[in-house]
């Protein structure tokens, strides 16, 4: 299973990087308005910059939604590093754009994914990666989880290769639900990664070894 990582924080990309478990980095509009990254330009030096911190899979959005723009952005985007993967919305002329891409071996992520028959036509466009938004969907009182199963269910049946990036991930537990279901990647915040760490028990046990190591070598 592949962890990513959705932000276009640098800081955070690094700090993920550094604890020696990440694949890729997901962005959208949004994380990058967060970090203040505006313009053009500004925006495809960001995108450089997280492929000069991360070895993997780094999704950079499109933002026009017709085909031509889409197309224009699209290649732009993949020109800027070998690790550059097309994010492209679920729209009808985003599916004929994923299906131009993947003709030209340019791989993409289909985004805002949230009914099976959407990963599907993304699958059968050709889309590298399909991304369902399962904690949008816990939101509006569905269960973003049974979307990842019946996803990983399609796509097993007909041997797709497109790829199960589980998104807008929200806690733990949507991540190890994730993994027992098989998608093929998550992405999540890095409070998200970092809290798989966690475990009362587990420093109880450090300290009491620790204080048993003390008692008798002092
Ligand atoms: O990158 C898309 C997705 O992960 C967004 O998550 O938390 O804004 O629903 P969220």
């Amino acid at each position: 299973m592949k962890f990513f990582i959705d932000t276009a924080n640098l800081a955070e990309i690094r700090e993920a990087h550094e604890l020696g478990v990440l694949d890729g980095v997901t962005t959208n509009p949004s994380l990058m308005a967060k970090e203040g990254i505006q313009g053009k330009n500004n925006i495809l030096a960001h995108y450089v910059a997280i492929c000069d911190i991360v070895d993997g899979d780094v999704s950079a959005e499109v933002i026009a939604t017709d085909y031509a723009g889409m197309i224009r952005e699209g290649e732009e985007l993949a020109e800027l590093h070998p690790n550059i993967v097309v994010k492209i919305p679920m729209i009808r002329e985003g599916i004929r754009a994923i299906k131009y891409f993947a003709d030209r071996d340019i791989r993409t992520n289909c985004t805002l994914v949230f009914s099976a028959g959407q990963a599907l036509l993304a699958a059968k466009a050709g889309a590298s990666y399909v991304s369902p938004f399962i904690g949008r969907l816990d939101d509006a009182s569905t269960d973003g989880l049974l979307l990842i199963e019946q996803i990983v269910d399609i796509y097993q049946n007909y041997a797709f290769d497109t790829e199960v990036l589980a998104a807008s991930i929200r806690h733990t537990m949507h991540l190890v639900k994730c993994a027992e279901l098989g998608a093929d990647v998550v992405t999540c915040p890095l409070n998200v990664i970092t809290g798989l760490l966690k475990h009362p028990l587990t420093d109880i046990g450090l300290e009491k070894f620790l204080a048993d190591y003390k008692k008798v070598n002092g």
